[in-house]
């Protein structure tokens, strides 16, 4: 399968600045696409876009909170002002934290998970989908978890938050569908992340060694799949969730 072509595309990602989503911006830049990178930290933000810029691609950065209706209006408004309209959107801001017994976890926590990785994820699409409608163009991913698949060691909060966002991802894939633009969602299980790298190489090796593919997953094998259902070769397709997850899942 030939490496999809994006330019003329109008790309944000939120949680872009570090992770995971500074490795699906790298990707959707090196294939053409202009890129708005967000996130809360300036200094992260600026450390991508400059890294895209450094490649030849063309990038801007909005901090915004994704939680933040007002903020979500600022980013749109900055990447239209910049580029045109936003016709790719990958809603990935978000997090999961210190797994936590649900018989011990206060309802402060409960309601920032599920604040942070759906609520979050619910004002980002209210956010772009409309436009992305109106012009009858585009395509959405939403960043899950394996956690939202299946029981896992994470916290009842990130479990049932990431849960929600698959179903909310697949209520957005069925409003859209008339109009063209596609939703879909990807569920990574561990990744490779800058986080992951400061864990010891034994556990690290531990934790691969739960997965019947023998490794952890690194941010490019979320790329790939981002940039699969962001592009033309996924076309019938929409309200999914593709697993990236070395095995593990398998629904
Ligand atoms: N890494 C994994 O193994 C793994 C596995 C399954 C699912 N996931 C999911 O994948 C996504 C990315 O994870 P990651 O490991 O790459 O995380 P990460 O390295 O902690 O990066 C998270 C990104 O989200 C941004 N962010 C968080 N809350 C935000 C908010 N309210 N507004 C704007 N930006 C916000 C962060 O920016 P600032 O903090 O700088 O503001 C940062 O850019 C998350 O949704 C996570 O739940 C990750």
């Amino acid at each position: 399968m030939s490496e999809p072509d994006f330019s003329g595309h109008i790309a944000v990602v939120t949680g872009g600045s570090r992770g995971i989503g500074a490795g699906i911006a790298m990707a959707l830049a090196r294939r053409g696409a202009q890129v708005v990178v967000n996130g809360r930290d300036t200094a992260a933000i600026a450390r991508v876009t400059d890294a895209i810029r450094d490649q030849g691609g063309r990038s801007i950065g909005v901090a915004a909170d994704v939680t933040d209706e007002d903020d979500l209006a600022q980013l749109r408004a900055q990447a239209e002002a910049a580029f045109g309209p936003v016709s790719l959107l990958v809603a990935n801001a978000g997090g999961g934290g210190a797994p936590e017994p649900l018989t011990q976890m206060g309802a402060e926590r409960w309601r920032g998970t599920l604040e942070a990785n759906l609520t979050s994820a619910f004002l980002t699409l209210k956010t772009f989908l409309p436009t992305m409608m109106e012009a009858r163009r585009g395509a959405i991913v939403t960043v899950a978890s394996t956690a939202g698949r299946q029981a896992s060691g994470a916290s009842a909060a990130y479990a049932a938050a990431k849960s929600g966002l698959l179903s909310l991802t697949r209520q957005a894939a069925t409003e859209a569908a008339p109009s063209g633009v596609r939703v879909n969602a990807i569920a990574p299980s561990s990744i490779l992340t800058d986080r992951m790298a400061t864990q010891p190489e034994t556990v690290r090796q531990q934790i691969a060694q739960g997965f019947p593919l023998r490794r952890l997953g690194e941010v490019e094998d979320v790329a790939a799949a981002a940039l699969f259902l962001l592009g033309p070769s996924s076309s019938w397709i929409t309200g999914v969730t593709l697993d990236v997850a070395g095995g593990r899942v398998m629904l």
